[in-house]
């Protein structure tokens, strides 16, 4: 079966160095790879509600929660771009995965079976000077243990480094390091 790559942007500016950096990545994948790319800031979420032990539970999301709902079970790849804000997830990409809890428990859905075996991949940029890549770690680890927990496969985690919108084009391992990051999983699989 073709792979079906979402990549979800979360950066709160257009064509920034987390984005440059996932576009050189997805320009390895072969043609009968599907890609779609979705910007988060497009589709905003609703603040996130904590229905789990109360409240009535969860409905079906509608509009923008619909939306990014179906494009995450129609993936069978997750490529999470997002800048490192604070060391970790930047506000939209860390609510994304809040609303994961509910869709966990829309009824009906299956969203844990469904999550289960796809594939989540880190792709951040920070500030720091290239081959630091410590202060994404616990954006990556976020990831990482996200992904563990809905057995989910992170086969790969990429940090470039740059600070405004281009910048990320002089970090020349980053680059190859994008360039391979794909490659390797696809020839295994
Ligand atoms: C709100 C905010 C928080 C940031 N926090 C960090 C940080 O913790 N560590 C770091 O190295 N860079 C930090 N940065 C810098 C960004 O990671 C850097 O500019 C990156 O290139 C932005 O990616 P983008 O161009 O894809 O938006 C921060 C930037 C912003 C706007």
């Amino acid at each position: 079966m073709p792979s079906r790559f979402l990549f979800l942007l979360a950066s709160a500016r257009q064509g920034g160095n987390t984005e440059l950096l996932a576009r050189r990545a997805a320009a390895a994948l072969p043609p009968s790879a599907e890609q779609r790319w979705l910007r988060l800031a497009d589709v905003p979420l609703e603040p996130f509600a904590d229905l789990r032990h109360g409240g009535g539970g969860y409905a079906m999301p509608t509009g923008h929660g619909r939306t990014l709902l179906d494009a995450t079970l129609w993936a069978t790849d997750l490529v999470m771009a997002a800048p490192t804000y604070w060391y970790g997830l930047p506000a939209p990409a860390k609510l994304y995965l809040d609303h994961w809890s509910g869709w966990l428990r829309v009824p009906g859905v299956d969203f844990e079976a469904r999550m289960a075996g796809k594939a989540l991949w880190t792709i951040t940029v920070n500030a720091d000077d290239p081959g630091d890549d410590s202060g994404s770690a616990l954006l990556v680890e976020t990831l990482r243990r996200s992904a563990r927990y809905l057995g989910m496969r992170a086969p790969g985690a990429l940090v470039g480094h740059g600070n405004r919108p281009g910048e990320v084009l002089r970090d020349a391992a980053a680059l190859a390091a994008a360039d391979r990051l794909f490659r390797e999983e696809l020839l295994a699989g």
